[in-house]
């Protein structure tokens, strides 16, 4: 093995690590969880304006954590398979489904290498995954790989590493407000020990330069997608998340380079 390839897979290690923490508040927050029906529904919306209704159609929703799309994905009718590389986020997804008495099936695995059959998924979903991946080409072919011809991919993400004049404005308010004790909102993420791990992880990552739309819709082509699309329209889930973010939070998050690509094997 190589000096970088040991370099790759312990950052893989850290990775994994660090979900496995976050695991234990990761569905008591706004833009994980889902805490009103306005935002159940849009997203449902979003979904089905991309992938439409499941009718049965197998899913592959790949990094599901708690299982928060894999749900959606499930009343929508698709025949849910949720995978992750974190226990602890496993864990959790399983019991909610029990609670919610939703058959869907979790699988342990990485999404770089799914050790599933080929053209087996008619859909393959992931939401804030693309951000985190050491090696984005190899997943999206693996991706490729385990769709069914004509299968759609669709990707939920964003650049979390350049921010916006806007953003950066209403983050800095929401910030003053909370230092003077008006309550501005919870800050999405995790706290100090942990937003440093979080940088340090970021700083390695393919993307460490951030997730920009086009970067990726650029990667997605040269592993063999077609009729690639961007959407950065997501108004709706911003507008209902704002009731759980508060106003500054919520616009800060909206300000964001965030978006929905959906493509094609
Ligand atoms: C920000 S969370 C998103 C969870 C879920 N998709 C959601 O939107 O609620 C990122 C998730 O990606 C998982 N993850 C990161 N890299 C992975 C990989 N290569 N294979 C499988 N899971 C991975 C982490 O364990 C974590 O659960």
């Amino acid at each position: 093995m190589t000096a970088s390839g040991r370099a790759n897979h312990g950052l893989r290690d850290e990775i994994k690590a660090y979900w496995s923490v976050r695991a234990e508040t990761f569905d008591t927050q706004p833009g994980h969880e889902i805490f009103s029906e306005a935002e159940r529904r849009a997203w449902l919306d979003l979904l089905r304006r991309h992938i439409g209704e499941g009718q049965g159609r197998r899913a592959l929703d790949l990094a599901c954590g708690t299982a928060v799309i894999s749900h959606l994905l499930d009343d929508l009718g698709f025949d849910v398979t949720g995978m992750d590389w974190a226990e602890p986020m496993l864990e959790r997804a399983r019991a909610k489904a029990k609670t919610r008495g939703r058959k869907i099936r979790f699988l342990t695995g990485d999404a770089e290498n799914t050790m599933e059959p080929d053209d087996v998924y008619d859909v393959v979903v992931n939401r804030h995954l693309v951000w985190t991946l050491v090696d984005p080409l190899a997943c999206f072919k693996e991706w490729r790989r385990v769709l069914k011809p004509g299968g759609m991919l669709l990707v939920v993400d964003g650049d979390f590493v350049n921010t916006t004049v806007l953003s950066r404005v209403f983050g800095a308010m929401a910030g003053w407000i909370s230092r003077l004790g008006g309550g501005a909102g919870p800050r999405h993420g995790a706290g100090p020990d942990l937003a440093a791990t979080h940088r340090s992880i970021l700083s390695r990552v393919h993307f460490s330069n951030g997730a920009r739309a086009g970067a990726v819709a650029d990667m997605l082509a040269e592993a063999g997608f077609r009729d690639i699309v961007v959407d950065a329209n997501l108004a709706a889930i911003h507008r209902a998340q704002r009731a759980d973010f508060g106003l500054l939070r919520g616009l800060e998050r909206a300000a964001q380079h965030r978006y929905v690509i959906t493509a094609r094997r």
